[in-house]
């Protein structure tokens, strides 16, 4: 991983817009030249982000994602910068809102319906390519002009070799199942057992 050093950072985020940020800082940078700048914080040495950071997952999940057809953030480099104790994965984002700012701004009730069907088919393509997206919500899926679907924010995906099992289907909703405004926008039998008499068809 190469290192960036302070001055070069401050250089490189000059008029930079944050897109996300905690009570640790900043997260997400859309920096001036349209790219983005996304920091991890540095975990505590006992963690497995201190041996694969957050970062090279990001990145490393880019590329495995990409091979699978599944659009994704285009990597330019991942980066370490010591004086913020961050790594960061810069990128070019895909093109398009997240579901969640789409559904935020206001969406027709015939689009809506569009979206949650093409969405649902997206969940049940990311199973049978053994995507297990742990942070799958409508804030990380991306809507892009060409009608797909793409994925940001996927460093804690994990890839199997062979499609998802109904338990591990199942299990990847839940925390979408949880979250107000969003639970409804899978149909779940059709993910989980394969029924073919949702709407979906
Ligand atoms: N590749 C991208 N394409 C489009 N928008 C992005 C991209 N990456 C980040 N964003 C914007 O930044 C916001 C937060 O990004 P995300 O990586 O999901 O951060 P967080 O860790 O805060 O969830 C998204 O809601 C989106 O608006
Ligand atoms: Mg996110």
């Amino acid at each position: 991983m190469n290192t960036l050093e302070h001055d070069d950072y401050l250089a490189m985020r000059a008029g930079a817009t944050v897109l996300e940020a905690d009570s640790f800082g900043e997260k997400v940078l859309l920096l001036t030249d349209g790219t983005v700048l996304k920091l991890f914080r540095r975990k505590r040495l006992f963690s497995s982000a201190a041996w694969y950071p957050y970062a090279q997952r990001f990145a490393d999940n880019a590329a495995a994602l990409d091979r699978l057809g599944i659009p994704v953030p285009q990597i330019i480099v991942v980066v370490r910068i010591p004086s913020l104790a961050r790594d960061a994965v810069h990128y070019h984002p895909l093109v398009g809102r997240t579901l969640r700012e789409i559904c935020r701004e206001g969406i027709e009730k015939d689009q809506e319906r569009e979206l949650r069907t093409a969405f649902t088919r997206f969940v049940i393509h990311l199973h049978d390519c053994g995507v297990y997206f742990r942070s799958l919500h409508l804030g990380n899926v991306v809507y892009m002009p060409d009608q797909q679907l793409g994925l940001i924010d996927i460093a804690d995906v994990r890839i199997r070799a062979s499609g998802l099992s109904k338990r591990q289907r199942a299990r990847n909703l839940r925390r979408l199942l949880g979250i107000v405004g969003e639970c409804d926008w899978v149909e779940v039998s059709a993910i989980v057992d394969g029924k073919d008499d949702s709407p979906i068809g």
